[in-house]
């Protein structure tokens, strides 16, 4: 049995991912020995609680990570903050796991989502991407179906949660479900009451970087390039938890019973699918949970073989925090640290 216990930097400790990574290693009882929560010059003097004990946030800088000799960092404080310190604390030896979209299509970077292609993991070179939220558990659902039947084609329109955007995000629908306005609001429109197609920024070709996301990173988890994927990302006015309705065409024959069957058995997927007795996945239910929850299997008519779904997860655990540690846990197992 490996007793090892390792020193981990958490990188943006005090948003919502990094709190939630925090919790999540104490609930999983990551071998942490010594945790080192880092976050902005704003954040010295606060302190965060691990295992009952409170630590004092110190600023991520070079320093901080050349003096923390970890061996895992999680990374989750934004593109920008991991392109400047994610390649120096991966040069003093610590495997970074990184929540943002810096290095996810790097080709020397691996994206990893453990249910999915956990052997990409060991590959790494110092660094190891963290999928999208909305990839995450759209590719967590759909690996099985792909093994199974081959996917042709996906066409998926999201229902994002506001922590999906971070504590601003969260912070503005609380404040306009009080009657207030956010006077330094995180999105272009009043979120509360609404329905926003505006996820990250808009490309020239009229998608966002979000929708963008979605399409590439599900090509290189399933490591296939032609699979064809198009997205419309949505933000809408949900305290956690992000919905998908998922329309999949596939190069073989499927039926219902097995699609049910085998998602029934899937790593990490738990199946809702009683629409009669009002049971189908929903973000309240999905909250806290660390699975991906299935439902409204229905078979699409319109094509030879294909079906629409409907994917729920909590986006700060599956989507960001749970998957993290899982690659840490992946790592553990196989001493590939
Ligand atoms: N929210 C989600 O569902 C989700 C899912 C997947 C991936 N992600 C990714 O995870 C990252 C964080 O998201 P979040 O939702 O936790 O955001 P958040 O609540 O806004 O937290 C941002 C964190 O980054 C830190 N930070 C900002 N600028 C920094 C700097 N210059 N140096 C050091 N730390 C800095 C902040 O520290 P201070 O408190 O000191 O400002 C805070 O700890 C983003 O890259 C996001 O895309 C988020």
């Amino acid at each position: 049995m490996n007793n090892r216990t390792y020193r981990v930097i958490v990188a943006g400790a005090t948003g919502l991912v990094g709190r939630k990574m925090i919790q999540i290693l104490e609930e999983r009882r990551f071998p942490v020995g010594t945790l080192i929560p880092l976050a902005s010059a704003r954040s010295v003097g606060q302190t965060l609680r691990f295992h009952g004990v409170d630590l004092p946030v110190q600023e991520l800088s070079e320093t901080s990570l050349a003096a923390a000799q970890a061996d895992f960092a999680l990374f989750s404080a934004g593109a920008s903050v991991s392109r400047q310190f994610a390649p120096i604390a991966a040069r003093v030896g610590t495997v970074v796991i990184d929540n943002s979209s810096a290095f996810r299509m790097d080709p020397d970077v691996p994206l990893v989502v453990p249910e999915v292609n956990p052997q990409a993991a060991f590959t790494h070179k110092g660094i190891i991407a963290n999928p999208n939220c909305s990839t995450i558990q759209m590719v967590v659902a759909l690996k099985p179906l792909h093994d199974a039947f081959t996917i042709k084609r996906i066409v998926v329109a999201t229902y994002q949660s506001v922590t999906g955007a971070g504590w601003r995000g969260q912070h503005q629908l609380e404040l306009e479900l009080e009657g207030k306005t956010d006077p330094d609001p995180k999105f272009p429109h009043r979120i509360a009451m609404n329905a926003l197609p505006h996820i990250d920024t808009f490309s020239d070709d009229g998608y966002t970087r979000e929708e963008m996301k979605m399409v590439n990173e599900t090509r290189k988890i399933m490591g296939d390039d032609s699979l064809r994927v198009t997205a419309t990302c949505v933000r809408v006015p949900v305290l956690g938890g992000h919905s998908e309705a998922i329309n999949v065409e596939f190069e073989k024959q499927c039926d219902t019973a097995r699609i049910r069957k085998l998602l029934a058995k899937a790593p990490g997927v738990i199946l809702v699918d009683d629409p009669q007795s009002a049971l189908y996945p929903l973000p309240l239910d999905a909250h806290d949970r660390d699975e991906v929850f299935v439902g409204r299997i229905r078979i699409d008519t319109t094509v030879p073989s294909g079906i629409n779904i409907w994917v729920v997860s909590d986006n700060l655990r599956k989507g960001a925090a749970t998957n993290a540690v899982q690659i840490a846990e992946l790592l553990n197992a196989g001493q590939g640290v």
